[in-house]
């Protein structure tokens, strides 16, 4: 599976999975949560607190609309794709006056657009972008944004995306000073869907207090002074992902920050100089390492390629959106991704597109890959 979420989920945290259930209201329990939260904090790279709670991603950026704007404030979204769109069409959801920032698809962030939008609205409240916008393969230029932001007379606060890029890339939320930083479970974790996190700063939470949106179960001041006081939850929390999380945690922790980031880094060059070498091309002007985003070969149909791949080399990875379904796909590569699986993958692309008419001599995508991954020149007999 080469999906950029759910993605595989390690033996280790499977077979915790497979255990009878704990109850979330015991010693043990408690002191697994507490474990978690300690990793979380090293992997957002923050003190704040990182709350765990019960949702898919985009639960956890509602979350955050709701206890950190009012009804009625400016919001700018940065666009680009399909993720950083939902924040805007959240926002005009729950009230809030939206400016949409376009960016094509794509292509990066302009931190230039948007000090020029935030010259033009200085009374913006709330800017949201996706950090890494698995939708189209960018990675957007996060500090440059922030410090846009920052130099601006908008007291605006800078939420962030960071479901596939957390644990991907680093997003040092303390250092740079961002103040709202969302992420998933199914991404760079490695466990099942279900479980979000959403860490704030204290300039975040003073917002807090001022908001006037519904809410009960989103309710972020009472779900982190449970979470702070004794290590629980306000509800009944996704407990077997959160054991599974601890596991996975752990073995982030033996791997280490850079070292993650360093080998996501590398399954990126390795599937899009793989691709190049197969007569197709990166998609993202600044490619996120946690999925390639790739165009076809001349003549090869994505729709019909993925499928092929699907059916017959039991290999899945994404679909494109919009007008790009035909000619791009995402093949992703995060998580316990190891670089033996992404070859693996590679070889069977590299089957399917030949079987789909793409001219391109054999071997040269693998190929392409192992000089990557190995740092090898091609040895190949004069
Ligand atoms: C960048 C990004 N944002 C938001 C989401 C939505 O997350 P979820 O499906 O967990 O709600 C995804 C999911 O793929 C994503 O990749």
């Amino acid at each position: 599976m080469l999906t950029p979420g759910p993605v595989a989920i390690p033996e280790q945290a499977r077979e915790v999975l497979g255990r009878p259930i704990m109850h979330h209201r015991t010693e043990a329990f408690a002191e697994v949560f507490a474990r978690v939260a300690e990793g979380l904090k090293w992997v957002f790279q923050t003190q704040n607190t990182v709350l765990t709670l019960t949702s898919s991603g985009t639960g956890a950026f509602e979350a955050a609309m709701l206890n950190f704007t009012r009804r009625g404030q400016k919001m700018i979204s940065i666009g680009g794709g399909k993720f950083g769109e939902r924040w805007g069409d959240m926002g005009k959801a729950l009230g809030l006056e939206v400016i949409t920032m376009p960016v094509e698809w794509g292509r990066c962030a302009s931190p230039e657009v948007l000090a020029t939008l935030l010259e033009e609205h200085p009374d913006t409240a709330f800017v949201s972008v996706s950090h890494s916008e698995t939708s189209t393969g960018v990675l957007h230029p996060l500090k440059e944004l922030l410090d846009v932001v920052r130099a601006s007379n908008a007291d605006a606060l800078f939420a962030v995306d960071g479901i596939t890029s957390v644990g991907v890339h680093p997003v040092p939320m303390d250092e740079w000073g961002i103040d709202i930083l969302v992420s998933g479970s199914q991404k760079a974790f490695a466990v099942p869907p279900g479980v979000s996190f959403l860490a704030a700063n204290e300039r975040a939470w003073a917002r807090a207090k001022e908001s006037d949106h519904y809410k009960y179960y989103f309710d972020l001041l009472r779900e982190k002074k449970k979470q702070e006081g004794s290590g629980q939850t306000a509800f009944t929390p996704a407990i077997s992902v959160i054991l599974a999380l601890d596991v996975v945690l752990q073995m982030m922790r033996e791997e280490g920050l850079e070292s993650i980031w360093a080998r996501h880094e590398q399954h990126s060059r390795a599937m899009i100089a793989a691709w190049e070498a197969m007569g197709g091309a990166g998609f993202a002007e600044v490619p996120t390492h946690c999925v390639s985003a790739v165009r076809m070969p001349e003549g090869v149909d994505a729709v019909k390629l993925r499928a092929l791949l699907r059916d017959k080399y039991g290999v899945l990875v994404a679909g494109a959106y919009n007008e790009f379904k035909p000619h791009v796909l995402r093949v992703g590569h995060l998580g316990q991704v190891h670089s033996g699986e992404v070859m693996a993958g590679l070889a069977a692309i590299e089957a399917a597109l030949l079987e789909s008419g793409a001219r391109f001599k054999q071997g040269a995508g693998l190929s392409a890959a192992q000089i990557v991954y190995t740092g090898a020149m091609n040895t190949e007999k004069k």
